[in-house]
């Protein structure tokens, strides 16, 4: 089975709709300009080769920006299971500036996030673009074991817990998604995006459930690039009441060491 995808041109309430309930998220090609993602992807090679200028910019719990060294984040909120295996950082509106390009990613994956909420709305009648929008942080993610194949699982299945998360392809593969409890690779070319659903999606509408994704191995320093689409942390989560920030606390608590 094909993963449903769409051209950017071709993008259309029903299409995005069908593909939230089949995947709960839509791959969109040619989303982003080729040349710019190349141009970050390689940008990000080049600041995940410099161990040092990375730390200095260590993670603030506050602001949740900047360098995650392996070890500190666990997988499957399990503090006996450290994730030894990524090393992360986090980009903000203040990115710290490292290239131009990654200035550009970041805003064409909120502007890409922010489409996808729109034709939602259509589709549905709800008022997911209206939602207060929080700091969306783009994560860049460099997976350090070697030697892996696509048997090895790198990262487990979770769910996400952004509004959105806009993957950004860039010829990486690892990524998988499970539709009715089969994995299927995601193949992204430069300038491709998928964007997910996260468990907060689901909380404003039934129908939209959040993505199970996982990453396998198979590529040696596979560096991924993704965009947590955040909310307004008073936002109030509708069934459950806490706020969007009190939520993400909680979340984070539980998953650093
Ligand atoms: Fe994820």
């Amino acid at each position: 089975m094909e993963l449903m995808s769409c051209a950017l041109g071709d993008l259309s309430p029903w299409r995005v709709r069908d593909a939230f309930e089949h995947q709960r998220g839509i791959i969109v090609r040619g989303a982003f300009y080729r040349k710019s993602v190349e141009n970050a992807q390689r940008a990000l090679g080049r600041f995940f080769a410099d161990e040092a200028e990375l730390k200095r910019h260590p993670f603030d719990d506050d602001t949740r920006l900047g360098y995650t060294a392996p070890g500190i984040e666990t997988i499957q909120h399990d503090p006996e299971h450290p994730d030894e295996n990524r090393a992360m950082f986090d980009f903000g509106p203040e990115l710290p500036f490292v290239d131009r390009s990654i200035t550009g990613l970041r805003f064409q994956a909120v502007r890409i996030c922010r489409r996808v909420l729109d034709l939602l709305d259509e589709a549905y009648g709800t008022r997911f673009a209206r939602l207060p929008e929080g700091e969306h942080r783009l994560r860049a993610a460099q997976y350090l074991r070697e030697g892996t194949t696509k048997e090895d699982v790198l990262f487990p299945r979770h769910r996400d817990f952004s509004l959105l998360t806009a993957f950004v392809g860039s010829n990486e593969e690892g990524l998988e998604v499970e539709v009715k409890g089969e994995w299927h690779p995601v193949h992204l070319g430069h300038g491709d995006v998928l964007v997910g659903a996260g468990t907060p999606l689901r909380q404003f509408h039934p129908s939209a459930k959040a993505l199970w994704h996982r990453i396998v191995g198979g590529k040696d320093h596979r560096l991924s690039s993704f965009l947590f689409y955040e909310l307004r942390p008073d936002v109030v989560l509708p069934q459950t009441l806490e706020t969007y920030g009190e939520m993400l606390d909680r979340i984070m608590k539980s998953i650093r060491a």
